[in-house]
């Protein structure tokens, strides 16, 4: 059986039929599944039961790897994020455990290591253990949302710089939850406001709940048009929710769309979620 690439309702995703991703994949359907996340930036697979090992293979087909932060409290160092709401023993953390606050910012509109100077690619998640309820992850198409913009705020927006920061995401949820060593990793960077994908000199903006204020704008001015830009981007009809079942995996190209997990009962259900992630091409700015 060949490849199917079906598109999902609306402007982003798309579910891909038969693929053996825990396997190995020829050099066409490689391709294959490159053209279309080129094309509906969010790709779905159902009922893969994936090994960390098999997703790292996987994920490397696509470029190289990003490992985590040495100090990243799910990553550790490692290729594989550990995202879920269990401590080592498997027990579930309570709802006011510092971790999970922590993790709680991943329920702000975002795009995967926009706080790095080389900001994230392409992410892959697998599902491993689901909530009966809640939980779901949405995705905001950028390409439809820049396409929409009015011209002049295109122009407007056009060689700013913003500055993103783990501390000012983690800061909306409560003071202290990064520890001394992790904010050392991580210090604020700049990114263009509307950066350009080298391969197709595609444009898009690039905001998220990292995104702190403008460089050279009053900080109150340069918030709220981060703000406005982010609340154009996530409007409905540039959403797509996906519903998790177990054995899903999902990858999605950071540098065109924005991701936020939605709020489930953290104290009562398990979530287990696993991530890698693709390195990204290069700072959008130069750093000073
Ligand atoms: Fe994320």
């Amino acid at each position: 059986m060949g490849i199917k690439i079906n598109r999902l309702e609306g402007c982003i995703g798309a579910e891909v039929e038969g693929v053996d991703i825990t396997g190995p994949i020829d050099a066409q359907t490689y391709l294959q599944l490159q053209d279309a996340l080129d094309e509906h930036i969010v790709l779905v697979f159902h009922d893969q039961d994936i090994t960390d090992a098999q997703q790292v293979i996987f994920s490397e087909r696509f470029g190289p790897l990003e490992m985590s932060l040495p100090s990243d409290p799910f990553g550790g160092g490692g290729p594989v994020f550990n995202i879920a709401n269990v401590d080592a023993d498997g027990q579930i953390r309570p709802a006011e455990d510092p971790l999970t606050l922590y993790q709680s910012g991943n329920l702000l509109w975002h795009s995967d290591g926009s706080f790095r100077e080389v900001p994230l690619q392409t992410s892959f998640l697998s599902a491993k253990v689901i909530p009966p309820e809640g939980g779901e992850t949405e995705f905001s198409s950028l390409r439809a949302a820049y396409a929409a913009l009015p011209s002049e705020k295109k122009v407007l927006l056009e060689g700013l710089v913003a500055e993103h920061s783990m501390a000012h995401s983690r800061a909306r949820i409560a003071p202290n939850l990064l520890s001394k060593s992790f904010q050392d990793e991580v210090p604020p960077v700049r990114h263009l406001l509307v950066r350009t994908i080298s391969a197709t000199g595609e444009k898009v903006h690039f905001v998220g709940s990292y995104a702190s204020h403008v460089i050279g704008w009053p900080f109150e001015k340069g918030r709220d048009l981060l703000q406005e830009l982010l609340q154009w981007s996530t409007q409905p009809q540039f959403v797509y929710r996906h519903q998790w079942r177990v054995n899903d995996l999902v990858m999605w190209d950071n540098r065109l769309s924005l991701h936020r997990g939605r709020p489930w009962d953290v104290g009562k259900y398990k979530r287990i979620m696993h991530r890698t992630t693709l390195a990204g091409e290069g700072s959008t700015v130069p750093q000073d």
